[in-house]
């Protein structure tokens, strides 16, 4: 705990290095110098996985973000429930080159899947230069030249020659020719496929591009006189994250690598629970063949294809060496679905919670069980045989603590604990950081003995400077807890500095309270520019650009500087503008001590580590400072990103904390 040591220690110039040439502004004066004492005494096992990330499909940030697919509204499931002006052709135009002559539909007669129950039909009567269909992608398909585009589509042809009249034999195979084109119809790759038969297939093609353009379009034409029935067209850059098919935009994904996460939540948030019982994210839709997958609407107002589903984050959640949180419902809707502001939750019926539970385990088995197991054999033929390890569950998501959400959590819990006891169950506290809701949630947390409970929180930069103390006073032997959600919110919802490090100093009181909050995620974590609905967020991004904000650089001082050992550490000041943590990396023995300084002024410190750590000379820090209203701009180089220097560190030195700074001082021991 940290302990507010009041007495003044003078400065130690012991081996004694001033870090960082940071003139202090001429009309502030100094304050006096203060001290952080670091103590190998006070030493305490801490959670290794406290500082990770949520991923959330909110503001496009799966299907036209992390989800490396080109084409927009890939399988004709688009709806007017979803967007008003939506339908199965959104995104989608019908092409006619040089004298070409045909109809476009959309149909359901013979699907590829039930579950993917619309598909388009071209009927070409005049070929001319191609009859066909283009996609406009997300805001634009980016193409880059040199580089391979792997092109499929699950296709059958439906008659040769004229629609009426022929005797239903098919005459020959039909011929679709594929090009991505800019906008001035300029070419940038093509390439010709061949549709055989009745039955639906799926074939597919790689094609290289010759030129550039960030907001290109798919065109697909076909070549031969008759009918064909095309669906779920997909075009994905060879080059994704890790190079996995069927996987994740690679610059988008390093993004969230960097922060070297320990876990990742998925797949929310809201829309885990959803807007009405239909609408539950249901983690079998989102497995298998992509052509398979339940696509449905998005509480958030758009289409979630699931084309990045549960087989993607967890392979995601390895390739960065984060643990898989997968979060479940709590078999209740969201309370704010049909807009009834907190009291729209509804229940699945008692009756068809049996089979509901069925999937959650059927989840954990899917995740962890043997190959030869029903659900284990589903993991191993989608390409991974050995168990991803999954150790933490989340059940419900800030539900309105009712009855019914009670009974059912009960029920799901206990049929966990009963099959699966070294799985790690986490429950909810609702919306917010206190009020009714969490003081129901904490109530059943005590009384069912739960694992561990989430506790969510959005506020004002303030709150969380001036909130540092309160894990410090939780029950050590209740629940523990898991902070899914928090950001620390400007009026006008800006990324400031400000904000980012209230955030830093409300992470060092996290870092000393690890022994009870064992996992802490910012939220959201991705927002596409244009198609935003909640801010701030951590990283933002367009077709081909990244903004990553300075909330983003905190998260990655934390996530990159993580340990499992905190120090004491004691300061001689009350003012809660300068706040200090320090942890141990036992893997590396690497003593990691963060400093935040909110105050207008710079701050001269002493640092003092006790003999018996050991401290080698060498060392570095990392420093985040600026104006503290600044926040990063799209397109432009960051104005707000840590800085690295080396210094001789040694057990005692002296440093300036430039004003409105996080800095992150790496030292070696012996
Ligand atoms: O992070 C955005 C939303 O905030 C989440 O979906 C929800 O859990 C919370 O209300």
């Amino acid at each position: 705990m940290l302990n507010k040591d009041f007495r003044y220690l003078l400065p130690n110039i012991l081996a004694g290095v001033t870090l960082l040439a940071q003139p202090l502004p001429a009309t502030a004066e100094a304050p006096p110098p203060v001290t952080v004492t670091i103590d190998e005494q006070g030493r305490k096992a801490i959670s290794p996985d406290l500082i990770g990330v949520f991923f959330e499909d909110i503001n496009y940030a799966a299907d036209g973000g992390l989800y490396a697919e080109l084409v927009q509204n890939r399988s004709f499931e688009y709806q007017a429930t979803e967007q008003l002006h939506w339908t199965p052709l959104t995104a989608w135009e019908s092409v006619a080159r040089d004298g070409a002559r045909g109809s476009m539909k959309i149909a359901d007669a013979v699907t590829v899947h039930p579950n993917n129950p619309h598909y388009v039909v071209l009927e070409t009567e005049q070929v001319g230069g191609g009859f066909g269909l283009a996609n406009s992608g997300f805001d634009g398909i980016p193409i880059q030249a040199g580089e391979q585009y792997d092109f499929s589509l699950s296709a059958r042809q439906l008659f040769t020659g004229n629609h009426w009249g022929g005797k239903g034999v098919l005459e020959n195979p039909a011929h679709l020719m594929v090009r991505l084109e800019s906008k001035e119809r300029g070419l940038l790759a093509e390439a010709r496929l061949e549709i055989s038969g009745r039955d639906w297939q799926r074939i597919g093609v790689t094609i290289t591009a010759t030129n550039t353009d960030p907001a290109a379009r798919l065109v697909v034409l076909s070549q031969t006189k008759g009918g064909v029935a095309l669906d779920e067209i997909s075009l994905f850059p060879r080059r994704t994250f890790k190079n996995r098919p069927n996987g994740l935009r690679a610059d988008l994904a390093q993004a969230i690598a960097d922060l070297k996460p320990k876990f990742m939540r998925f797949p929310g948030g809201c829309l885990v629970h959803g807007h009405g019982l239909n609408n539950m994210y249901r983690w079998k839709d989102s497995i298998g063949p992509i052509e398979q997958r339940r696509g449905q609407p998005n509480l958030w107002g758009y289409h979630q294809s699931l084309g990045l589903g549960y087989f993607e984050y967890f392979q995601f959640c390895q390739d960065i060496g984060a643990k898989p949180v997968p979060v479940v419902p709590a078999g209740v809707c969201c309370q704010n679905a049909d807009n009834q502001g907190g009291t729209g939750q509804r229940a699945l019926p008692l009756d068809q919670m049996p089979a509901y539970i069925q999937d959650v385990l059927d989840l954990i088995e899917w995740a962890n069980g043997p190959t030869n197991s029903l659900w284990g054999s589903q993991r191993a033929a989608a390409g991974h045989p050995e168990p991803f390890g999954l150790q933490y569950l989340g059940v419900g998501n800030e539900e309105h603590i009712t009855p019914a959400f009670r009974e059912r959590f009960q029920m799901i819990r206990d049929a966990i604990h009963a099959k699966h006891p070294e799985i790690i169950v986490i429950g909810t506290t609702g919306p917010f950081h206190s009020g009714t809701d969490y003081e129901a949630g904490w109530k059943i947390a005590k009384e069912l003995r739960v694992a561990m409970v989430d506790e969510h929180y959005y506020e004002k930069p303030e709150w969380f400077l001036n909130n540092g103390e309160r894990y410090d006073h939780y029950d050590r032997a209740q629940s523990k807890v898991y902070v899914g959600e928090y950001a620390a919110h400007e009026p006008n919802r800006a990324n400031t500095l400000r904000s980012a490090l209230a955030e830093a100093a409300y992470l060092t009181s996290l870092e000393r309270n690890g022994d009870i909050v064992q996992l802490a995620s910012y939220a959201p974590l991705l927002a596409k520019q244009n198609r935003t609905q909640w801010r701030p967020d951590l990283i933002y991004f367009d077709n081909t650009n990244l903004l990553l904000t300075a909330n983003y650089y905190v998260q990655q001082l934390f996530g990159q500087n993580q340990g499992d050992v905190y120090l004491s550490t004691q300061i001689t000041t009350a003012a809660t503008n300068l706040t200090a943590s320090c942890v141990q990396e036992t893997r590396s023995g690497d003593v990691i001590l963060k400093l935040v300084n909110n105050a207008a002024t710079a701050q001269p410190i002493q640092i003092n580590f006790s003999t018996a750590l050991q401290i080698k000379p060498e060392a570095t820090r990392t420093v985040l400072t600026g104006n503290p209203a600044a926040v990063n701009g799209f397109g432009k180089p960051p104005i707000l990103a840590p800085q690295t220097t080396t210094f001789g560190g040694g057990s005692a030195f002296t440093c300036d904390l430039p004003a409105h700074s996080l800095s992150v001082i790496r030292l070696k021991t012996k």
